[in-house]
């Protein structure tokens, strides 16, 4: 395991790879090596103490505890975990499955070490209803992890509603604790009285942790468990990289660098971050890291109450399809981005091109050569590419994608988006323009009483219906 360690590289950032104009000077890193070094002291304080409670995560041995009981009560009679949660509540789990389990997981009974997994963060009516369909039959043998901090959810609530409704009818009520388990805040919450009432099994979201951060919590570790991956390795790799991330030496700590880089640019004008993993397989860890970012890095104010409506806008590209989508855009459009490529040096399985078109010579560099060698090759060229158009890129390197490895990772992006707050001088744990949204859909949905004091969510909902009414004269 020792030797699974990622690393970040940041050479192809530097004046020397891309030109004094667009690259950082060994003078510009040092100025913010000396912005950082308080900052680190700052960070460290908030990651080791419990004012940022993510980073308590990896070390807590009741979390994991805890998952693993009901694991070993759910794992064997279940063939369908079903997850229902949205954001931070569901994006963790899906990039754990798709960057642990084999690509046909679900489909393979032979490649499956659980029950499948599906989950739901959306309410599409055709997409879950074509869902029910199918799972309507498999109930029995089907176990829905429902998970929202505070239960009040519109879209994680109405699935909810939807199977009590199904699994009532079919088992009757007193029997739904073998069905649901309720992941929520462990005092208070609409789900967590829900979970009460029903006597539901129940795993906690920790207190002081937001969704994007409490993938290794029990939000993110139970529907891991239940197929198969192994959530000691992932937390051991979480602890392993906060162990460098903590360290005082600005060149020796890749949040810190990373957080820098980003600050640096995105004061110059590239305020847009693509992340691009050159591993289908990573390719839902980039879309966590949209959230993580997004939410935690995009906000009006700064920690003195300043307007300053700021944040990087987080990109998810993937090598090679996006190479034929995007690549065009990132060469010759404004060059306004900072690239961070996702490389895996070792499959774990190689995939030889056979000599079977003879007739076409012009492929036969491709002959006898290893896909994963191909999709690396592309990754340097795209890279390559890039550089000769003066655009900065990372890479993290992952000798291989394994829990270990990926726990390794998601605990450098927590770290980097708590660093990087910290340089932009806001508060990267809340999200209060979400708020807004979420209040408009109660309203547009009917619910009673009081938005605001004095507004009803009913003149609320009258204001939004003015607003967003299709007005014909601008209809073509
Ligand atoms: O990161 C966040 O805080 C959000 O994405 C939440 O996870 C999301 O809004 C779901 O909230 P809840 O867990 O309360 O249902």
């Amino acid at each position: 395991m020792a030797e699974d360690q990622i690393s970040f590289y940041y050479k192809n950032v530097m004046a020397d790879a891309i030109g004094p104009e667009h690259g950082i000077t060994k003078q510009q890193l040092n100025r913010l090596a000396k912005k950082m070094t308080p900052l680190i002291r700052k960070i460290k304080a908030e990651i080791t103490g419990r004012k940022t409670r993510y980073g308590l995560l990896p070390s807590s041995r009741k979390i994991a505890a805890n998952v693993k009981k009901l694991v070993e009560r759910f794992k064997p009679r279940c063939e369908n975990l079903v997850v229902l949660g949205i954001g931070g509540s569901a994006l963790g789990n899906i990039a754990l499955q798709t960057a642990l389990n084999p690509y046909l997981y679900n489909l393979h009974k032979t490649q499956r070490t659980g029950p499948r997994l599906f989950v739901f963060d959306n309410v599409d009516p055709v997409q879950f209803g074509s869902f029910l369909d199918y799972i309507k039959p498999r109930l029995n043998k089907t176990v829905f992890n429902v998970i929202s901090k505070s239960g009040q959810t519109a879209e994680t609530a109405a699935q909810l509603m939807i199977i009590l409704k199904i699994l009532e009818s079919r088992f009757g009520r007193s029997t739904l604790k073998n069905h649901i388990v309720a992941t929520t805040d462990l005092h208070e919450g609409t789900l967590r009285n829900i979970a009460k009432r029903m006597h539901l099994p129940t795993l906690e979201v920790p207190d002081g942790v937001g969704g994007r951060f409490s993938v290794l919590s029990a939000v993110g570790l139970f529907s891991a468990a239940m197929c198969g991956l192994d959530i000691d390795a992932l937390l051991k790799g979480a602890r392993d990289m906060k162990k460098k991330i903590l360290c005082r030496d600005f060149f020796a700590n890749p949040a810190a660098i990373n957080a820098a880089i980003h600050y640096h640019y995105y004061s110059r004008g590239k305020k847009i971050s693509v992340m691009m993993p050159y591993s289908y397989h990573l390719k839902d860890l980039a879309d966590w890291y949209r959230q993580l970012w997004a939410e935690s890095l995009g906000k009006r104010y700064d920690l003195k109450g300043r307007e300053v409506y700021l944040g990087p806008t987080p990109v998810k590209a993937l090598g090679v399809t996006d190479q034929h989508s995007q690549v065009q855009l990132y060469r010759e459009g404004p060059n306004d981005k900072i690239f961070t490529f996702l490389e895996v040096q070792d499959f774990g399985r190689k995939l030889k091109i056979p000599a079977s078109l003879r007739s076409a010579p012009e492929l036969a560099y491709l002959t006898g050569e290893d896909l994963g060698a191909l999709l690396n090759a592309e990754k340097r060229a795209t890279e390559y590419a890039l550089l000769a158009s003066n655009r900065p890129c990372l890479t993290v390197l992952f000798p291989i994608v394994n829990a270990y490895t990926v726990g390794q990772f998601i605990y450098l992006f927590e770290a980097t988006t708590s660093f990087a707050g910290a340089l932009f001088g806001i508060n990267p744990y809340d999200q209060p323009a979400v708020e807004l949204g979420k209040q408009a859909t109660f309203a547009l949905m009917g619910k009673s009483g009081e938005f605001a004091p004095g507004v009803s969510y009913a003149d609320f909902a009258r204001q939004i219906r003015d607003k967003t009414r299709i007005d014909p004269r601008y209809l073509v």
